[in-house]
């Protein structure tokens, strides 16, 4: 089992199969980005493989995330190769996707056993969805959700709160989720790689956002507590739950159950912090997993307590030096 030195147990991974992405939300990248070269990437073989070490290290539940998790060749094979590990010590296997590719793919990932996916969605105007992705079809997307709500997926919309952008859009999203019984949670924007534009402009705190849902909807704290940083309040006229992610305040970390794991086998003890493990070189070294386990194991004592997340206001704006593409959120 994996316990960290404040006594947290690490049941949960999250990885990053591609940094790659057919969007390029103005929040998370920059327009011009660069991208890992193919061959330092691991293969989808080594990333199952990787997977089914964390399992018999005791992790339950697996999140596979991106870049756009969905664009990456022959991806399925990976999901039916996890999914096969459900209810043998696999609790869990679910996905963080921008809904591109839903469409597609939805029968298949419930197929092999995913049963909850986390959608990004920030607008549910065409030309802000637009603006917003550089180059996202919110109606593809739309079309993809309704699809992936059909063959039984239970959806969380994720929206990043942008001040300016999508705050006159918060009630109308609550309120569309409530239709069609998606659940929603809000996030903080991150001060995570250089984005060619200052993020104190876009930051928008979410208790702005409750008291915009409040004008309207009459909501109570949810006592839920997943390990991850969301606080929910429970929406009494559309009888769903809605979720905060505040990472500028340091309310998450000590409850926090997770690693983050890049496509190249990095990984990241704290979404917030620097420090990191390669995983890819023990990985590669041995076909016996002994050596991959002892590397995992020196790394999670290696875990910090919390984050380091600051918004500035002020000229030098601090950021983490990682895009969120390269650890998927
Ligand atoms: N701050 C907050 N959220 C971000 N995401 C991507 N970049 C950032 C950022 N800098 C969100 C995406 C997605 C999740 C994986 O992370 O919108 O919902
Ligand atoms: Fe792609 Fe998600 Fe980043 Fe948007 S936020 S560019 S969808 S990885």
């Amino acid at each position: 089992m994996l316990i960290d030195p404040f006594q947290r147990k690490i049941s949960y991974v999250r990885l990053s199969v591609t940094d790659r992405c057919d969007f390029r939300c103005t929040y998370c990248m920059s327009e011009d980005m660069d991208f890992l070269p193919k061959k330092d990437v691991l293969s989808l073989e080594e990333m199952s493989r990787l997977c089914n070490t964390f399992i018999d290290l005791g992790v339950r539940k697996l999140r596979i995330t991106g870049g756009e998790p969905l664009v990456r060749k022959n991806i399925m094979q990976l999901f039916n190769s996890l999914g096969k590990q459900l209810g043998q010590g696999l609790e869990e296997l679910t996905l963080t996707t921008n809904g591109s590719q839903l469409g597609r793919y939805a029968q298949n990932l419930y197929d092999s056993g995913v049963r909850r996916i986390n959608v990004s969605l920030d607008s549910l105007e065409k030309n802000k969805f637009k603006k917003i992705t550089r180059i996202g079809d919110l109606d593809k997307v739309l079309e993809g959700l309704m699809i992936a709500k059909k063959v039984g997926l239970k959806i969380k919309i994720n929206t990043v709160a942008l001040k300016g952008i999508n705050d006159d859009e918060i009630l109308n999203l609550v309120n569309w989720c409530g239709e069609n019984k998606f659940s929603i949670t809000f996030i903080e924007v991150m001060p995570m790689g250089e984005i060619g534009e200052k993020r104190s402009n876009q930051y928008m705190p979410l208790n702005e956002v409750k008291s915009l849902i409040q004008k309207k909807y009459s909501i109570t704290e949810d006592p839920l507590r997943t390990g991850g940083p969301a606080r929910y309040v429970h929406c009494h006229e559309t009888d769903q739950k809605i979720g905060f992610i505040t990472p500028h305040t340091h309310n998450f970390c000590e409850l926090c159950n997770r690693v983050r794991i890049t496509c190249t086998g990095e990984m990241y003890m704290c979404l917030g912090q620097e420090d990191k493990a390669d995983l890819k070189t023990p990985l590669r070294k041995s076909e016996n997993d002994q050596l991959l386990k002892n590397t995992i194991y020196k790394a999670i004592l290696r875990k910090p307590k919390g984050h380091d997340f600051v918004i500035e206001r002020r000229k030098n704006e601090k950021f983490i030096p990682r895009h969120m593409n390269v650890t998927g959120g």
